[in-house]
């Protein structure tokens, strides 16, 4: 993990009220006389010394300096105090995003809109602030159509497979039921679903989407799986706010987990891995109001 430490203190600047200090999580600054120093050898540049210091006299060069900057709404640089913000709007905009599948194929989603979610992904929290994701963007529905193909096919292959009782049969005896739990849960609505796609060209798999993002983790990060879908929560929440339509397409993951060619196909590294594929676009859909959950398994520990 890279912990090279970028922060660099205006000494000028510094008046010595020593907050950077009690922030730092890594020991990164200490007190030197009446200033502020860098002095430790490791960082997670995480950036909350140069969010606290009331003279602005901290930077960390190794922060993007334009990922508060967005090309389709002007955001807010000052900090939002605890309880300050509108939990009323932020619970609407989660309760009112719900999976979107009817999308208005033929209206493409502007590249600046993706490039801003983006960064809207990546103010998510991220193991020992690793940040150590990626963003594969498919731009364009003919994009979103190739992996589309590829993942109708991994599917095709399994079903062949999943057709072989014998098979089945053997691998269930040494301790792999895998193949059987296919079979039995999902084996006809994917042969059902492929058919529909075959003869009427219904998308089963995007919904019409004219975009996709697949968001990845490296393999070394700390917590690979939980940094790709906390970022990707926050995609599926922006782009509500940006008046888009998502939907996460599991059957995309289990094919990429299956069949590593596909990432290699996207461009994606064999260090990564894919954790969540999100269709993207306008919606051709409305609702009139919210909707509710099941009751969720809540217990105390006292
Ligand atoms: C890990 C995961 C995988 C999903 N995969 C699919 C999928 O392949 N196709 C699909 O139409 N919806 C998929 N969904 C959407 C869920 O069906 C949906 O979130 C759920 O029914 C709740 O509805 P809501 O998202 O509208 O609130 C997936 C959701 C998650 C969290
Ligand atoms: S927070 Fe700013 S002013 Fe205070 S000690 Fe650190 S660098 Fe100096």
């Amino acid at each position: 993990m890279d912990r090279t430490v970028t922060t660099r203190i205006d000494q000028e600047r510094c008046t010595g009220c020593g907050l950077c200090v009690e922030v730092c999580p890594s020991d990164t600054i200490t007190m030197k006389g009446k200033k502020a120093s860098v002095t430790g050898t490791e960082s997670l540049n995480c950036g909350h010394c140069a969010a606290v210091c009331p003279s602005g006299a901290v930077k960390v060069t190794g922060l993007d300096p334009t990922l508060s900057t967005f090309k389709t709404f002007e955001a807010r640089e000052s900090w939002l105090p605890h309880g300050q913000g509108s939990i009323q709007d932020l619970v609407h905009i989660m309760q009112s995003r719900r999976s979107c599948r009817n999308f208005q194929t033929e209206k493409p989603v502007e590249k600046d809109l993706l490039e801003d979610l983006i960064k809207i992904g990546v103010s998510a929290p991220s193991g020992s602030n690793c940040q150590l994701w990626s963003f594969t963007i498919l731009s364009h529905r003919e994009a979103v159509l190739r992996l589309a193909k590829m993942v109708g096919g991994f599917f095709q292959r399994l079903n062949r497979t999943a057709e072989k009782g014998w098979l089945r049969k053997i691998l269930r005896l040494i301790g792999k039921p895998e193949l059987e739990v296919y079979y039995r849960e999902y084996y006809r609505r994917v042969r059902e679903g492929l058919e529909e796609w075959e003869n009427q060209g219904t998308d089963i798999l995007f919904h019409g989407a004219p975009a996709a993002i697949v968001v990845g983790s490296k393999r070394q990060a700390a917590c690979p799986a939980e940094d790709a879908l906390l970022a990707s929560q926050n995609i599926l929440l922006g782009a509500h706010g940006l008046g888009l339509g998502t939907c996460l397409i599991g059957f995309a993951i289990e094919a990429m987990r299956r069949d590593k060619s596909i990432l290699r196909r996207l461009g994606m590294p064999d260090d990564e891995r894919a954790y969540a594929v999100i269709a993207l676009g306008y919606p051709n859909e409305k609702y009139r109001r919210v909707a509710g959950r099941k009751q969720a398994l809540v217990r105390y520990f006292e």
